[in-house]
């Protein structure tokens, strides 16, 4: 059984602050100041260069790769980190486009979060040959995978209402279609039970600085399952995807494992930060972490209905049909969203009109989540939102 009041104290989370926003930067881990500290000084500070060697900075992205694969069921060296997930939504459509080379259709739905959109869209614009972008409505998505297409390009879990892709049934259906399945699970990896080796997935993509509690822009990673670890084509092929890259040859030869969708030097501190980030899933078993989520999310729930009858559930009612944040609705939701961080309880909003919340059982409580839909319901009965200093929207919502 996770003993989640350990993992709590494993965060510095600010006296007097309820956040509810780990679902888009997770909190800082307290152990992560003295690991800076020590790669700053004894490491790059006395070793300099000599700590590539000395302290196995080179060895770094490929050990947290494989610390994130245990989250996500990924065997041993099929996840390489490093660049931003943006990035590597690009390449792993790039490498599944690839293997389908006589197939013109990326599949997509409406709920996709619109860098992937973006990036998918800029990738077929640089390919040319008659690609192109078929998005459709999610619910509409197992229907309409056909032989028309190469690769499905899904995130598992919307960014804005949680609502949940069944990873396996799509794969599956995409398989029998022949095409090539990319998942990205920003909004997946550690926030739900994700096993990629029992979905059978072919790509899989995330970032690491939300439910993984790497910090702001820490790196990205990439999974290649392993029938496809020595074939996937690296689009970007940078000397750290290159099978000897001390060998400083005018040749590209890419490495023979995931290890090929490398670019460039990996950030050593950011990683160090998420690897001491990873340090809190010691002992924790995520069946555990997905039933508190539960538990907290319809608790929240419940009380927000109860309290604020003027919120609107914008989630999938069905706790199972949803990740692990809950969204309500109201017109002006940018104004309560600003209110309730003025008092202290932090979530985020996402336009047009929805408050946004996520559930994340290694530092937060049920005893947080009534007091934070308390907060809430004095935000809504007293209209703290209604003052002019929430009118105007920062540039980060
Ligand atoms: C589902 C999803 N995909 C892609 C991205 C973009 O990630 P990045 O800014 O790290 O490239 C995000 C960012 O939040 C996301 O939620």
């Amino acid at each position: 059984m996770t003993d989640f009041a350990t993992t709590r104290r494993l965060f510095h989370l600010p006296e007097g602050v309820l956040y509810l926003d780990g679902n888009s930067l997770g909190p800082l881990p307290v152990a992560a100041e003295a690991r800076v500290r020590e790669v700053l000084t004894r490491e790059w500070g006395d070793q300099l260069i000599r700590a590539w060697n000395s302290a196995d900075w080179i060895g770094l992205p490929r050990r947290v790769g494989d610390r994130i694969g245990r989250l996500i069921g990924a065997p041993e060296g099929s996840v390489a980190t490093g660049d931003t997930l943006s990035v590597k939504v690009f390449q792993a459509l790039a490498a599944a486009l690839a293997l389908r080379p006589d197939r013109k259709v990326v599949l997509s739905d409406t709920g996709n979060f619109p860098s992937d959109l973006y990036i998918a869209s800029g990738l077929i614009q640089a390919l040319g040959g008659g690609l192109e972008l078929r998005l459709v409505e999610p619910e509409q998505v197992a229907d309409s995978i056909d032989e028309s297409v190469a690769v499905t390009l899904i995130t598992e879990v919307d960014y804005r209402t949680g609502r949940r892709h069944d990873m396996k049934a799509l794969t599956s259906k995409a398989h029998a279609a022949g095409a090539v399945t990319v998942w990205d699970l920003a909004h997946s990896a550690g926030a739900v039970p994700v096993d990629l080796t029992a979905a059978d997935a072919d790509f899989a993509v995330g970032c690491t600085y939300k439910y993984l509690n790497g910090g702001p822009g820490a790196p990205a990673f990439i999974y290649v399952a392993p029938r496809f670890a020595d074939s996937a084509r690296p689009i970007l092929s940078g000397w750290m995807g290159h099978e000897a890259p001390f060998a400083f040859d005018l040749d590209y030869r890419p490495h023979a494992s995931v290890e090929r969708m490398r670019v460039g030097t990996p950030p050593v501190l950011a990683l160090a930060v998420l690897d001491v980030a990873l340090d809190a899933w010691a002992g924790v078993d995520m069946a555990d972490v997905r039933a508190a989520s539960i538990r907290l999310s319809e608790r929240f729930i419940a009380e927000v209905e109860t309290r604020c009858s003027d919120l609107t559930l914008a989630s999938p009612r069905d706790p199972h049909a949803r990740g692990s944040q809950v969204s309500f609705r109201h017109p002006q939701g940018y104004a309560i969203m600003q209110a309730l961080i003025a008092n202290n309880v932090i979530g985020d909003f996402r336009a047009p009109d929805l408050i946004r919340f996520g559930f994340t059982p290694l530092y937060l409580s049920e005893e947080d989540v009534v007091a934070a839909a308390k907060v809430l319901e004095r935000v809504m009965t007293e209209r703290l939102w209604d003052d002019p200093a929430y009118a105007t929207r920062s540039k980060v919502t």
